[in-house]
């Protein structure tokens, strides 16, 4: 190669190389993000309530946690910090049997501390009556968007009370994205539309069992009956990254108010908010869409996007397909997603074949 040549190529040669340097050092970043450290209970969380009465319990090891919901109390825990953003995950093993108006949460939520302004995204569990399926609900709140509830609800793709799922939520300051067992199942972008309603505040993450025999099984027809009991769900895998703002304090909440509030404003957070951004599970690719879209047909029973009895014009989030709405009762209900009653031998055989349900889907379309 002529020396005059390679004087002349060395810039595009540098820059390309540069270019391939950016790409493997993206890739290498993306790779170790998928490897996501859990944590023991100690290291990141705090009892909330129920430990009193013996119905929080740690394994041995401290990694795992068993929530219990008898007749005398619920109980849950929560994170030791408020989080600016982040990522959160556990592995959840759900109780079985009759579990009609339990209800299992796994959220991140500052209502604790913003009575009226509060920020919450939620994973919520709804228990059933024996040999019908657990439902997953998620839903998203921002400065005290109560009055505009984001409802989804979904069938899982497998027994919850079989063995542990995973159960993720990433939250920037771009987008949040729910995932189940590494599958994104719903995402919402931040848009200037959106605006307050977009979670802006530091949050805690909860975990929680309780009654909600009020409404959590057929709009609360029926109830938790304790003769079944004790409920238990375990809690492992505990994954906390993100940038923490506050420690939780219960003794001066105006106080931990303030510091929220002050460190919602603050840079301090950028470069954990960057490592966020860039790690995997913050990116959606083409891909992660098309397998999102994927689970949604097979296992969405209810979205908010589509309820146009109680919002006539659909939030500025939501993706309207006008094929898939044509598969949605005009109260949000799916059409074609339906729970199954369990028969005898039907339930181990479940995780194998979803494919009723997606028969259905192909006739209807
Ligand atoms: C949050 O809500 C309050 C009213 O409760 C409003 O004054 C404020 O502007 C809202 N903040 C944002 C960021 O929308």
């Amino acid at each position: 190669m002529a020396p005059a040549l390679l004087h002349h190529q060395l810039p595009r040669l540098l820059a390309a190389a540069a270019t391939a340097a950016l790409i493997i050092m993206t890739r290498m970043m993306m790779v170790s993000a998928s490897h996501v450290p859990t944590i023991a209970f100690d290291d990141g969380f705090t009892p909330l309530f129920g430990e009193a009465m013996g119905n929080m319990e740690r394994s041995p090891d401290g990694r795992t946690v068993r929530l219990t919901l008898n007749r005398y109390s619920g109980s849950g825990f929560i994170s030791s910090h408020y989080y600016h953003h982040g990522f959160f995950s556990a592995a959840i093993k759900l109780p079985n049997d009759h579990t009609a108006g339990v209800v299992v949460a796994f959220y991140l939520s500052n209502g604790d501390v913003f009575e009226k302004k509060h920020d919450e995204l939620d994973f919520e569990f709804l228990g059933n009556r024996r040999r019908h399926e657990w439902r997953l609900q998620t839903n998203v709140y921002g400065n005290g968007s109560t009055d505009r509830g984001r409802e989804e609800r979904y069938l899982m793709p497998f027994d919850p009370t079989a063995e542990a799922h995973r159960f993720s939520i990433l939250w920037s300051s771009r987008v949040v994205i729910f995932y189940v067992d590494g599958v994104a199942v719903r995402e919402v972008p931040r848009s200037g539309a959106m605006g307050g309603d977009y979670p802006s505040k530091p949050m805690a993450l909860y975990a929680t069992i309780w009654d909600g025999s009020t409404w959590a099984t057929d709009n609360g027809r029926y109830k938790v009956n304790y003769k079944h009991g004790p409920f238990t769900a375990d809690f492992s895998d505990l994954v906390l990254r993100g940038c923490p703002a506050a420690a939780v304090r219960h003794d001066d909440p105006a106080a931990l108010q303030l510091q929220l509030v002050g460190s919602s404003a603050d840079d301090r957070c950028a470069g954990a908010e960057f490592e966020l951004m860039t790690a995997d599970y913050a990116i959606m690719t083409a891909r992660k869409r098309m397998e999102m879209r994927r689970w949604r047909q097979r296992q969405m029973l209810y979205t908010v996007c589509y309820d146009t009895n109680r919002y006539p014009a659909p939030f500025p989030e939501c993706d309207v397909n006008m094929a898939e709405r044509q598969k949605f009762w005009e109260w949000g209900e799916s059409k074609v997603v339906r729970p199954r009653v369990r028969g005898r031998s039907s339930g181990r055989r479940r995780t194998a074949t979803p494919a009723p349900q997606l028969v259905s889907l192909q006739q209807a379309d």
